[in-house]
């Protein structure tokens, strides 16, 4: 078997195109999203200016908030106090990693849930799990999304969520379980991660460590994504999925890049979006 290839680019790209018209029926109220990116981070420098050209190229309005990482954690939650407060701001989202001498849970509680765009407040955990109006967190989200494009329906599925971070695995597993998937989590100090693989219906690499699942790993007609963001030893991005062997025996695979990744971005504006619509309301 070949797998079918699950194009995230592609995806993505008709999901924004819904978008583009979800803002035109707003009319008098333009979606906002405000960054704040903390120190000098390079990985989060691109993923924030990454997300300033998607929202510029949708008409949503982004306001870049860069604070030197000297910045004291009273100062941090005085400015995300102010984006609450501020009319013309639907979303906030503060860059992760932190500074050491900033308290991410602090930081996270701060954000009024009603703009929280990430999903990482425990209002918006806690809705996730038990229902309710809620933004999800966007890389698990976005995966929903990409199943559900393929026609891929988790009901009754054995879905193996092999990851347990609270911005994927941990929200992922739930994500999939609302959908009547039948969940198991993995992580990386699982022993014998190949038995729990090997029964999975649908897999979730999301652990980064590149190559870990490799065609010895899945059954045949496995649905496998990648959510891995690795570097091979040239510098080139890789999964935490061997694609090559993976894709002859897998019904259906992601690539990295251009699988999960562009997804995720396009659920942060999905989110503002919806954001400004409640708001409107
Ligand atoms: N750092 C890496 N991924 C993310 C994300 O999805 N949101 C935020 N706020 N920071 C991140």
């Amino acid at each position: 078997m070949s797998a079918e290839i699950i194009d995230g680019k592609h995806i993505a790209q008709e999901m924004r195109e819904q978008l583009k018209d979800r803002i035109k029926q707003l009319k008098e109220v333009t979606p906002g999203l405000a960054v704040i990116l903390i120190g000098d981070n390079q990985a989060s420098k691109t993923y924030v200016s990454m997300k300033q050209k998607a929202c510029e190229n949708l008409g949503i309005y982004s306001k870049l908030i860069k604070l030197p990482d000297t910045v004291t954690e009273s100062a941090l939650l005085d400015i995300i106090q102010q984006l609450n407060n501020d009319q013309t701001i639907h979303g906030i989202l503060v860059q992760l990693p932190l500074p050491d001498h900033i308290g991410e849970t602090a930081v996270i509680e701060a954000i009024d849930p009603s703009k929280d765009v990430d999903g990482f407040h425990p209002i918006n955990i806690g809705r996730l799990q038990a229902g309710g109006e809620a933004f999800y967190p966007c890389t698990p989200n976005g995966i929903m999304k990409m199943l559900e494009f393929h026609h891929i329906d988790p009901k009754g599925k054995h879905a193996v969520v092999v990851g347990r971070s609270n911005i994927v695995g941990k929200p992922m597993g739930q994500l999939l379980l609302n959908e009547s998937a039948t969940v198991t989590y993995c992580h990386s100090k699982t022993s014998d991660l190949k038995t729990y693989t090997k029964q999975a219906d649908i897999i979730i690499a999301a652990v980064g460590i590149r190559n870990l699942i490799t065609a010895d790993h899945i059954k045949d007609g496995a649905v496998v994504i990648d959510v891995g963001m690795n570097r091979d030893d040239n510098g080139k991005l890789c999964g935490d999925v061997d694609f090559e062997q993976c894709r002859q025996k897998a019904s259906a695979i992601t690539p990295v890049p251009g699988g999960v990744g562009p997804m995720t971005i396009t659920m942060l504006l999905f989110n503002t979006v919806e954001s400004a619509e409640r708001f409107s309301r």
